[in-house]
């Protein structure tokens, strides 16, 4: 298996259903961090933008409800086929199903942008070299990404609940291709530095995130994401039953008259072509 194959049989797979059935509960959980990102985008009416990895289309919609002209690109076919079902009625979207780090840009975006779309490259540097090319001598790259997941209540909370019941696996390279590949910003800053961008800005931003809005809420999306659905995934029934009662009780900590609120740690990247 060589290149995003991967990345594209993953996203084709359970990770995509995840992310269309729980589309409105994961865009509640991210605004915060969309909105950051989307108020730093400033897009104007007209402007060209690509948004990579767009998914269920949460972020190509809201830019181009501002006007801008949106060609979102993602490898998920369930994901591409809710976003065009969000779309209908917007016609200055476009979506490709194909793999960002290859498809074939012609230089006249003003924007390259992503939330939470370009941690999944198996060759970074190519890829960002790729995505430049589609970009006018002005042009710009944002991103928002992952810290690391130590810094991120929203997945460690019921992932240290759990890490009990889990059997110990080999170490994890952190810079796999994966949500948290982007975590070291030197890491992205040399990424960038070496595929033809300056001007590189890499922000922390800290906002908390509603995780649902109650316990059952939480927990029914923490089954299908990270540590907690690993355990599904590997224990018998017993044993899932008191690893799952051990997430419900770390996140029932974090329960308020507003949800299950968690912290998260994001970086929102900046860039313009060189
Ligand atoms: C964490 S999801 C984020 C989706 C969306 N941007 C959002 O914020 O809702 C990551 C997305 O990146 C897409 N993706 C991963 N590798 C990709 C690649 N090489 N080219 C295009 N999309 C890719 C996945 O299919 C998935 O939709």
């Amino acid at each position: 298996m060589s290149g995003n194959q991967q990345q594209v049989e993953f996203w084709n797979g359970a990770a995509g259903d995840v992310w269309v059935s729980a589309q409105a509960q994961l865009d509640s959980a991210l605004a915060p961090l969309s909105e950051l990102v989307i108020e730093a985008a400033n897009v104007v009416e007209g402007e060209r933008v690509i948004d990579v990895g767009c998914g269920c289309g949460s972020t190509t919609i809201a830019m181009a409800q501002r006007g801008a002209r949106v060609w979102g690109v993602d490898v998920s076919a369930a994901m591409l086929a809710k976003a065009k079902e969000r779309a209908s009625g917007l016609s200055n979207i476009t979506f490709s199903e194909t793999d960002a780090a290859t498809q074939h840009y012609s230089a006249d975006h003003q924007l390259i942008f992503s939330r939470f779309g370009v941690m999944f490259f198996a060759d970074p540097v190519a890829a960002f070299v790729n995505l430049r090319e589609g970009l006018t001598n002005e042009g710009r790259l944002l991103f928002v990404c992952w810290q690391a997941a130590i810094k991120n209540d929203w997945i460690m909370v019921a992932g240290r609940a759990v890490q009990p019941f889990l059997s110990a696996s080999d170490a994890i390279d952190p810079n796999a291709p994966g949500p948290f590949a982007f975590a070291d910003s030197d890491r992205i800053h040399s990424i960038l530095n070496q595929s033809g961008y300056a001007d590189i800005d890499i922000s922390s931003v800290t906002p908390s995130l509603t995780m649902g809005q109650d316990l059952d809420e939480a927990i029914r999306l923490q089954a299908q994401i990270g540590p907690v659905a690993r355990v599904i995934a590997e224990l018998e029934d017993d044993k899932k039953g008191e690893a799952i009662a051990a997430a419900r009780m770390a996140l029932g900590e974090h329960q308020s008259s507003t949800g299950i609120n968690l912290g998260a740690a994001a970086w929102i990247v900046s860039a313009h072509k060189q």
